[in-house]
């Protein structure tokens, strides 16, 4: 298959001005009280670290074995931290481990399986260390649109918002005893560009009504925005902050289930107006450890800034998100566990913490 060149051109233009706006020419706008990072699009994770000391920080960054998982992993190991890496296979995470310079350990962790979630929260449990930042960055993105079912939802709403609902909930008490904890959930922009105009469908989380990978895809990374929004509000008064962010357009192996030519689309997609891994591992190594943002929680964040996107969407939607966290809890509450605000103690107390 051949681009005409001026096709490829016209094409490179429209795509550079539509990243002015946002995605679908949406307005994208600065949030007020939230700092300008004086990054871009262009920026890489190894820029926004740079100078960084993570030594004595803990990391868990889900989905470590290619991509922006591999790449979050590789520079916030590099940067000092002790980086704890997870995939569905022991053996693909030790070799991801393996591969970055810096002090790493692997664990399983399949999102689409819910009992996997729970004994890869309790094996980090069982390391007795904060963690200081969590990067929910696994996902799932079919390429037959032909619908599945998890425990009894639609496939990637439970991989993707509901297999991190419960890992985030089994993990938060390794959150309250680091000195500034963030969590940086992994969204994007199909949140509001392929989500139903709707927003969560709670009445057919199963999808049963003209399904499409795109939109399943969307629908679950809506939710994680919003799951992001509603944790924000219960973690008040807490040390930890969440915030959620679109990383960009990369190619990576999230097509792996895709037909070629979607692949091909991809690609092209990528290689115009989108971003390399470098950059597409930015926003949230940029997230998990900007000095600036220890107080910035609950907000949605492109190209390493938070945004403000307008047009028709429900990323802001506080009603929405109270109802997801009950819906949410109501569907994986056997998994869960009660997790008690404490009175913020110090690190060092809780190292003792047998
Ligand atoms: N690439 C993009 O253009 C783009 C755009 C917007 C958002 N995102 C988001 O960015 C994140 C990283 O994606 P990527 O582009 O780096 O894709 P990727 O290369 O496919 O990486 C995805 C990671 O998730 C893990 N994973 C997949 N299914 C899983 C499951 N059921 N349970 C646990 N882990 C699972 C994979 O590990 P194993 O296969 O080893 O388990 C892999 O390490 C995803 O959340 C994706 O939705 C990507």
């Amino acid at each position: 298959m051949t681009i005409d060149r001026r096709q490829f051109l016209s094409v490179t233009g429209a795509a550079l001005a539509a990243s002015q706006l946002g995605a679908c020419g949406r307005s994208r706008l600065p949030v007020g009280g939230v700092p300008d990072s004086g990054f871009d699009e262009t920026s890489t994770a190894e820029q926004v670290t740079a100078g960084l000391n993570l030594k004595g920080k803990y990391a868990v960054v889900t989905g470590c074995t290619s991509g922006i998982g591999l790449e979050t992993m590789r520079v916030l190991a590099a940067r000092g931290a002790f980086v704890i890496g997870t995939s569905r296979s022991m053996e693909r995470a030790t070799e991801a481990c393996k591969s970055v310079v810096g002090v790493t350990s692997p664990a399983r962790l399949d999102l689409g399986n819910f009992e996997s979630v729970v004994e890869c929260a309790e094996h980090i449990r069982g390391m007795r260390v904060p963690i200081d930042m969590l990067i929910c960055n696994a996902g799932y993105l079919g390429g037959d649109n032909q619908r599945q079912l998890v425990n009894a939802v639609e496939k990637h709403f439970a991989i993707n918002h509901l297999g991190h609902f419960i890992f985030v909930n089994r993990v938060l008490d390794r959150l309250y005893i680091a000195d500034q904890a963030r969590i940086v959930m992994t969204s994007s922009r199909t949140a509001y560009t392929h989500a139903p105009r709707q927003g969560i469908l709670f009445d057919d989380l199963m999808l049963s009504n003209d399904y499409g990978d795109l939109m399943a895809y969307g629908h679950s990374k809506l939710a994680i925005v919003l799951f992001s929004l509603a944790l924000s509000k219960l973690l008040r008064g807490t040390r930890i902050t969440t915030n959620a962010m679109h990383p960009g357009v990369i190619d990576t192996e999230i097509g792996r289930h895709f037909n070629p030519v979607m692949r091909f689309g991809m690609k092209v997609r990528a290689a115009v107006g989108g971003k390399t891994v470098e950059a597409g591992a930015a926003t949230g190594c940029y997230l998990a450890t900007n000095e600036t943002l220890g107080a910035v929680s609950g907000r949605y964040f492109e190209d390493c800034n938070a945004v403000i996107i307008g047009g028709d969407n429900h990323l802001y939607d506080e009603t929405m998100a109270d109802q997801l966290m009950t819906v949410s809890e109501e569907l994986t509450a056997k998994y869960l566990v009660e997790q008690k605000v404490p009175q913020a103690p110090k690190r060092r107390e809780a190292a003792n913490d047998g």
